[in-house]
């Protein structure tokens, strides 16, 4: 976990907690909460680019899981969630699942096209300089490491499909996060790419 001077705790005097998730939060989010809405942020992209020494990977052969890399014009968008109950103890909990690199950020929550829906949402990121960050490779590369890739919490390729499946099921488009999905798949035999059926 990264610094947590960061306005969370100002702003949890402000009013309600608004969590955002962008990849296992939104298909495990596994904390109470009163609501949840689809919310997009926008200046950031979603990328398997994250070593997962703990979840999905070990310390010797990290898995690949998600962060948010910035750009403008881009939007990732996921599903944000009004904490409910012991805030404390959900974010204790919450910094202990994201240990392995990821910072805890505060970031405005927007509707597709851009309009503010939520002030301040609490969002965890693993930026660049984490020793965990793994970058960017090919999609064959990645959809292979994920392929062979398993830690505490299971098999990456089910991280990965998980939450193609959650992103489909909000109506929420990620060119990356298909690409990598059916590269898998295709690499698992799960599906017939239709040029090759007969
Ligand atoms: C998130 O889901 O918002 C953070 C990354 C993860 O835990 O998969």
């Amino acid at each position: 976990m990264g610094p947590k001077g960061d306005g969370v705790n100002e702003h949890r005097g402000h009013g309600d907690l608004w969590i955002f998730g962008y990849g296992s939060l939104i298909w495990r989010p596994d904390f109470e909460y009163s609501e949840s809405r689809v919310v997009w942020l926008h200046g950031w992209k979603r990328r398997f680019y994250q070593g997962s020494p703990d979840h999905r990977g070990t310390p010797e052969s990290p898995g690949r899981v998600v962060t948010l890399l910035p750009e403008a014009g881009a939007r990732c968008g996921g599903v944000a969630y009004r904490a409910a109950g012991d805030i404390d103890a959900l974010l204790a909990n919450l910094d202990h699942r994201e240990k392995a690199g990821y910072e805890r950020m505060c970031h405005a929550g927007h509707s597709e096209s851009g309009e503010t829906i939520l002030a301040e949402m609490l969002v965890y990121v693993s930026p660049r300089s984490n020793p965990g960050f793994l970058g960017r490779a090919p999609i064959p590369e990645m959809a292979a490491h994920i392929a062979a890739s398993r830690g505490p919490s299971g098999p990456n390729d089910e991280y990965l499909l998980r939450l193609d499946e959650a992103l489909q099921q909000h109506g929420i488009e990620d060119a990356h996060v298909r690409r990598l999905a059916a590269a898998l798949r295709e690499l698992r035999g799960d599906s017939i790419p239709i040029n090759r059926a007969t």
